[in-house]
């Protein structure tokens, strides 16, 4: 049974050396198959970018006045000749001071108490009234009994005059344009 044992002795190790290779085979195998994995995800074509809306952007025109600023315009500019022209120009210093830029020296909130009353500004210690009211040798504006829209109207007519060296066309011809 010499050859038999031996025979089997062989037949193990045969058998061991099949599955050994086998098994390097399989891992191989398996590698190469996480390997090719690996690569045909760096190949994958990235997520398709969301396209830029610049088809669909709209390219916004700098507004042009809107009926009602240019109506406000229209009755501030009435206002404002009927009221203020006698010591105010937007353009130029005339009793009181040019009001070009008012509306990015004082806010609102300043403005309509001023017009109403510009003595009790002045009265009530307001650094910049107390200022300006020195400036111009303590002389009083007179108080207008006008609506906040009014005096709203005035800030926006003078708005438009700004910078403007010709006469502004009439008022009438404005809200005739419309
Ligand atoms: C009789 C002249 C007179 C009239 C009319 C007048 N103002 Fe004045 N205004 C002045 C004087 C003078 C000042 C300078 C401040 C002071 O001395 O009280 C002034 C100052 C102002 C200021 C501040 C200016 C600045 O640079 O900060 C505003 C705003 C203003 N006036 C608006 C008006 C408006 C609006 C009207 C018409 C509704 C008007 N004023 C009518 C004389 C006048």
């Amino acid at each position: 049974m010499r050859f038999n044992s031996v025979g089997f002795a062989l037949s193990v190790g045969m058998a061991l050396i099949v599955v050994l290779i086998g098994f390097t085979l399989l891992s191989a195998a398996g590698l190469a198959g996480f390997a090719a994995e690996d690569v045909a995800r760096a190949n994958e074509p990235e997520a398709p970018k969301t396209h830029q809306v610049s088809a669909t952007r709209t390219s916004v025109p700098s507004p042009a006045a809107s009926p009602e600023e240019a109506a406000a315009i229209a009755a501030g500019d009435a206002l404002f000749k009927g009221n203020c022209a006698q010591c105010h120009a937007v353009n130029e210093q005339v009793v009181g001071p040019a009001l070009a830029g008012i509306s990015k020296r004082r806010p609102l909130s300043w403005l309509l108490p001023w017009v109403k009353n510009s003595s009790k500004v002045v009265a009530s210690g307001d650094d910049y009234a107390v200022a300006l009211f020195n400036k111009f040798n303590k002389q009083q504006m007179p108080s207008f009994s006008l609506s906040d829209k009014e005096i709203a109207a005035i800030v926006a007519y003078i708005k438009s005059e700004e910078g403007r060296s010709e006469p502004m066309p009439p008022a009438d011809a404005i809200a005739s344009a419309q």
